[in-house]
C-alpha cells in the first residue's frame, strides 16, 4: 500500500522550516532527499565498520567489501542487468557518460563516423561526445524536438545511418519531462549497427527501468537523484561491450599485475574502478534502492503521474502561465514561465515563501536556444510530494505574480 504519510515520515528534512515557513521541496530533479534509513545505514558503516574495500584480510575490510558487493547485486536486480560484471560504480551520471564517451571513442570512433544525441540532452550528454568527436575527427548530429518537447523523428532515417556509431539519449528530459521512446530508438540504432547510451538520471527515480527489456548498450544514473547519497553513480554496460573497451582511469584495483614493462588489467567490473571507491556511499545507494523497491516503482510512477497531472491542471489556471514541455508521455518535471517575470525573480520570491524550485538554464542551454529564452522555472516532483504542496506552489506563484 502506498502510504504518503509513512513515506514522508522517513524524510526528516521535510519537517524543516525555511524563513519560518514549512519547506515545500520541488527541486527533486536537481537532487532528492535521503530517507532516515539511508543516512542511518551510512552512519552505521562509518561508526562501526569503516575500512577500505577489496584490500584487507581483516574483519572490517571484509565487512565493507561484502556490503559494497551486496549493493552491486541490489543495483543489478533493480535495473535487471544480467550480471554484476555489468554494474560499474562511478561518481555519478556525468562520470559514467564521460567513461563511455572516452573509452568507446578510443575503441570504435574514427574520422567520418557520427555520434548522435538529441536536442533536449543535459550538457553531460552533449559535451563528452563533442570532446570525443573532436579527438577522433567524428561528427556530432542532433535529433531535434518539436514545440511540445517531443522528439521529431520525421527525419530519423537520415540521422541514424551506417555512419552512426553511438546514440546518446536521455530517457527522461530534465527540463521538458518528456519520456523519450528509447526502446524504439534502440531498435533503430541497432538495425544500423550503432550502440546506444541511455542517460537515465531523470528516469531512474520515477519509472521502472529494465536494461534487458530496453536492450540498451549502456545506461547511466546517479544515486542522489533516487534518494541515495551524492558522489556515487552507476554505469551499466553490456558485458561483451565493456570487455572490448580499454580501461579509463589507471590505478589500484583496476589492475591484475603491474611491472614497469607491462600492466595487465583486472576483470569486470573492477577494470573500470580505479582507486578507493566511495564504498559507504555505495552502501547508502543500495539502501536507497531497497527503499524505493519496497514502495514499488510502479506505485511511485502512479503517484507521481497523478501529481504531475494535478500540478499541470492547477498551474494552468495561473494568468500568463506558459509551459515548456507538454509531451503526451511525461515524468517528473514541469518547466514554465509566468508573464514576463524573470525566472530568477520568481524563484527567489517562491524561496522566501518556503517553496524550493530550480531556475535558470537547467544545464540544457540548447533547450533554451530552441525556445529563444534565457531560462525557466522548474518544479520537479519526488515520491514524497503531495497535492497540498502543489496547492501551496500555485498560491505562492499567484502571490509572487501579483507583486509585479
Ligand atoms: N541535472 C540536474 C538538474 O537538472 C542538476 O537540475
Amino acid at each position: 500500500m502506498f502510504d504518503i504519510n509513512e513515506i514522508r515520515e522517513q524524510f526528516p528534512i521535510l519537517g524543516e522550516k525555511v524563513y519560518g515557513k514549512p519547506l515545500i521541496y520541488f527541486d527533486n530533479g536537481a537532487t532528492t532527499h535521503r530517507p532516515r534509513r539511508v543516512i542511518e545505514k551510512m552512519d552505521e558503516y562509518y561508526y562501526k565498520y569503516n575500512s577500505n574495500v577489496h584490500r584487507g584480510v581483516h574483519y572490517l575490510s571484509n565487512k565493507c567489501t561484502d556490503a559494497n558487493e551486496e549493493a552491486r547485486e541490489v543495483v543489478r536486480g533493480f535495473i535487471n542487468a544480467a550480471s554484476t560484471k555489468e554494474i560499474i560504480f562511478t561518481r555519478g551520471t556525468t562520470e559514467s557518460i564521460n567513461l563511455v564517451a572516452y573509452t568507446f571513442s578510443e575503441a570504435f570512433l574514427h574520422p567520418g563516423d557520427e555520434v548522435l544525441v538529441t536536442e533536449m540532452e543535459h550538457h553531460a550528454n552533449i559535451v563528452p561526445w563533442q570532446m570525443a568527436c573532436e579527438r577522433k575527427g567524428a561528427t556530432l548530429k542532433v535529433i531535434p524536438f518539436n514545440e511540445q518537447g517531443e522528439l521529431d523523428l520525421s527525419n530519423l532515417d537520415s540521422l541514424i545511418t551506417a555512419k552512426t556509431k553511438i546514440l546518446g539519449i536521455a530517457y527522461v528530459s530534465n527540463v521538458l519531462g518528456t519520456v523519450n521512446p528509447v526502446a524504439e530508438l534502440i531498435k533503430k540504432a541497432h538495425a544500423v549497427g550503432a550502440k546506444v547510451l541511455v542517460d537515465a538520471a531523470q528516469a531512474i527515480p520515477h519509472i521502472p527501468v529494465d536494461v534487458q527489456a530496453l536492450d540498451c548498450d549502456f545506461l547511466a544514473f546517479s544515486g542522489h537523484k533516487i534518494y541515495g547519497p551524492t558522489g556515487v553513480g552507476i554505469l551499466y554496460g553490456k558485458e561483451s561491450l565493456l570487455e572490448q573497451l580499454p580501461p579509463w582511469h589507471g590505478g589500484g584495483e583496476m589492475i591484475k599485475t603491474v611491472t614497469f614493462a607491462k600492466t595487465t588489467y583486472n576483470e569486470l567490473p573492477f577494470k573500470f574502478e580505479a582507486g578507493t571507491p566511495d564504498f559507504i556511499g555505495i552502501i547508502g545507494l543500495g539502501e536507497a534502492l531497497k527503499f524505493v523497491s519496497e514502495i514499488g516503482m510502479s506505485d511511485i510512477r502512479a503517484h507521481e503521474l497523478a501529481l504531475l497531472n494535478y500540478a499541470h491542471s492547477e498551474l494552468a489556471k495561473i494568468d500568463g502561465m506558459r509551459f515548456y514541455g507538454t509531451a503526451t508521455e511525461k515524468s517528473g518535471a514541469i518547466s514554465f514561465l509566468v508573464g514576463d517575470i524573470h525566472p530568477f525573480d520568481l524563484g527567489t520570491l517562491l524561496d522566501h515563501m518556503g517553496v524550493a524550485v530550480r531556475t535558470g538554464q537547467l544545464c540544457a542551454e540548447p533547450v533554451m536556444q530552441h525556445y529563444g529564452i534565457n531560462g525557466l522555472v522548474r518544479a520537479s516532483l519526488g515520491v514524497y510530494n503531495t497535492e497540498q504542496e502543489v496547492d501551496v506552489l500555485v498560491k505562492s506563484i499567484k502571490r509572487a505574480a501579483a507583486m509585479f
